[in-house]
């Protein structure tokens, strides 16, 4: 398998510990500085070598099934060959731009039969405060599985998981219940917008909302 976007290596070293059966883990991130992420978890270079440092020791007692790839996806993906993959978790660059380039460059890694998961498939696109790029995990991964046919499931905690069958034709499946329509317009109505913006501003609103539902009783 591989994890696009591993940061300290948290994911990489609970799925290796819990999952025997894998026989190679490529772990691919570019662990630097990016000038063009707009994303709270882009810093300096000098920091990352620490959480690459931290990756490594993380997952050290499985060193004989990792392969580590340090670039971005487009700069590193092809050290992987096609159809190698039973599995590619996706949790990258969640922009619209990092999706796109992570989804398309990542199925043919795949092997008929085989999956892509990922991280931050968020019912908003707004995960983030509005300083920030936003996140299009959804609705784009459904638009991806609609392109090459193939089932996309929703599942708790804001993952995504995509099965490659050709068998299969497209489909939605909302195992949640939290997603709605898969268009953007209500999510960029200026309404929305202008409560998005107020709530990040004044987020003792928030809370208060919060309070005053827990002491109705409904
Ligand atoms: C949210 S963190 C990953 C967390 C990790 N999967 C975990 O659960 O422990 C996002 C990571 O994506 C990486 N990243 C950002 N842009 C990328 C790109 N274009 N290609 C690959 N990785 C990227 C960042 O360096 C960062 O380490």
């Amino acid at each position: 398998m591989v994890e696009v976007g591993v940061y300290r290596g948290n994911f990489a070293s609970q799925i290796l510990r819990r999952c025997e059966a894998i026989e190679k883990y490529y772990m691919l991130d570019p662990w630097r500085h990016l000038d063009n992420w707009n994303k709270p978890a882009n810093t300096e270079d000098d920091v990352f070598e620490q959480i690459l440092a931290e990756a490594r020791s993380r997952t050290d007692f499985a060193a004989e099934k990792r392969v580590i790839l340090r670039g971005k996806t487009t700069e590193a993906v092809d050290e992987i060959p096609d159809g190698e993959l039973d599995f590619a978790y996706i949790d990258g660059d969640h922009t619209l731009r990092g999706v796109t380039i992570d989804l398309i460059r990542l199925f043919p890694k795949v092997r008929p039969g085989g999956w892509i998961g990922g991280d931050d498939f968020c019912s908003t696109i707004w995960q983030r405060s509005t300083e920030y790029e936003p996140t299009l995990v959804f609705p784009f991964a459904v638009y991806f599985a609609e392109a090459v046919d193939a089932r996309l499931y929703a599942l708790p905690y804001s993952q995504f998981l995509l099965e490659k069958d050709e068998t299969q034709p497209f489909d939605f499946v909302d195992l949640t219940g939290e997603y709605g329509d898969v268009f953007l317009r209500d999510q960029l109505d200026p309404d929305r917008l202008l409560k998005v913006k107020l709530l990040e501003t004044f987020p003792f609103v928030k809370r208060a909302g919060r309070r005053i539902k827990r002491l109705v009783p409904r």
